[in-house]
């Protein structure tokens, strides 16, 4: 029975049940040092937000770790903002690309929310739309579920052969040309959003950028599989069940629609998304930008990433990494690290 189980797993077309191996940390104090800060006003998706320089983001504390050793990241929550401005926030990329055959894992405990908020945790090619886009984690305004989706060129689809936990399939074609670029969107199903995620201590969010399918896994803090508790040098996605969303190759042929991808935080206000007044209205009312952008800044008090770590991993012997200098495989990264403990050892002993 078990064996037939497992066989029929290693035998889906969408999951790639492989083995990853550690090739990127952001953690601690070191979290901030290898992101590019935006440094411009939301010229994306319409948003009422600048975006702040690191210099900036650094001096008025909207990008910092905390006395836990977290990552946080927020929106101005203490300038009174005049009519046609923008409020502050944060955008960073990773300045490495990571390839397919690529794996990142967040450990998320808030996620920004609030009336006008608009968060994401996602990827893309940075000649977006081409070669894509992956958003692992998205939410507006009060919702209370979190989503996920591709943005692709056209001819993408999520296919029927995907195996996935969600009930909650919103669209299944990829293309930002049609739906209104709405992607193709599963909701995470359960508190994945909001004041009730927070407060249950956030949890974990597994992306997998796979030639044979895009998969994400999400476990809250009491049931995260003790294969990727702690610092795990190395990830097994077969050990990790059935992913929440998978988008398999056949219906969208990951190698052709997607490029190597960059990660980004970013939280925006209004925009194409949260402002978008049938969307809004849902869960808040009132003006998005009148009354909130321009309002207390006290309503901002809960739109911060709270983060404590964001790690990447890859096939090992392939090059999963364009670095701002050259490219890294996990065997490189594996050899140097040994090196370096030989050397300590010899240096120890001497
Ligand atoms: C947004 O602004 C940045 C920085 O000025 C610029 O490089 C980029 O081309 C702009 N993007 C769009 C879509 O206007
Ligand atoms: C799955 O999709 C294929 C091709 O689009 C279609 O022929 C088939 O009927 C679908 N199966 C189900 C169960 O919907
Ligand atoms: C997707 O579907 C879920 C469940 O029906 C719904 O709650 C959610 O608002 C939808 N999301 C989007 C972005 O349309
Ligand atoms: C975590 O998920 C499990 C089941 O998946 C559920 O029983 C539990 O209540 C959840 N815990 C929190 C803190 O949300
Ligand atoms: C986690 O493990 C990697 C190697 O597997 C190591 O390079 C890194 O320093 C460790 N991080 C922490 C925070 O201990
Ligand atoms: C802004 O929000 C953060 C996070 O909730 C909070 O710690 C801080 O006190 C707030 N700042 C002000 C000026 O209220």
């Amino acid at each position: 029975m078990y064996s037939l189980v497992v066989l029929a797993s290693l035998l889906l077309p969408g999951i790639a049940n492989a083995q990853y191996t550690m090739v990127k940390e952001y953690i601690g104090e070191h979290f901030f040092d290898d992101w590019s800060f935006y440094n411009n006003f939301d010229n994306l998706t319409n948003g009422d937000a600048f975006f702040v320089s690191a210099s900036d983001a650094s001096k008025d504390k909207l990008a910092f770790v905390n006395n836990a050793g977290n990552a946080i990241m927020q929106v101005d929550n203490f300038t009174n903002v005049d009519f046609n401005t923008k409020r502050n926030s944060i955008r960073i990329t990773s300045n490495d690309q990571y390839t397919v055959g690529s794996l990142w894992i967040a450990d998320i405990m808030h996620v920004p929310y609030g009336c006008s908020v608009w968060p994401a945790w996602w990827a893309s090619a940075p000649n977006w739309p081409d070669g894509g886009e992956i958003d692992t984690l998205e939410g507006v305004n009060q919702v209370t579920m979190s989503h996920m989706a591709l943005h692709t060129s056209p001819g993408c689809m999520q296919s029927n052969t995907s195996v996935e936990t969600s009930k909650l399939v919103n669209t299944t074609d990829c293309s930002t040309a049609v739906n209104n670029n709405e992607g193709c969107t599963v909701t995470n199903p359960g508190p994945t959003y909001g004041p009730e995620f927070a407060a249950g201590g956030g949890g974990v969010f597994v992306t997998e950028f796979a030639a044979k399918g895009i998969s994400i896994w999400y476990f809250n803090r009491t049931n995260i599989p003790k294969s990727i508790q702690g610092n795990a040098s190395s990830v097994d996605t077969s050990t990790l069940g059935t992913p929440v969303a998978n988008w398999a190759s056949d219906g969208c042929k990951i190698t052709e629609f997607f490029e190597p991808q960059q990660l980004v935080f970013d939280i925006t206000l209004c925009g194409d998304f949260a402002g978008n007044d049938a969307i809004f209205q849902q869960t808040c009312s009132g003006i998005c930008y009148e009354d909130f952008v321009l309002g207390p800044p006290s309503y901002y008090d809960t739109a911060y990433f709270e983060v404590s770590y964001v790690r990447v991993y890859g096939l090992p012997g392939e090059l999963t990494v364009i670095g701002s200098g050259a490219p890294r495989s996990a065997d490189i990264v594996g050899m140097l690290s040994l090196l370096v403990g030989v050397v300590a050892a010899l240096l120890l002993t001497w």
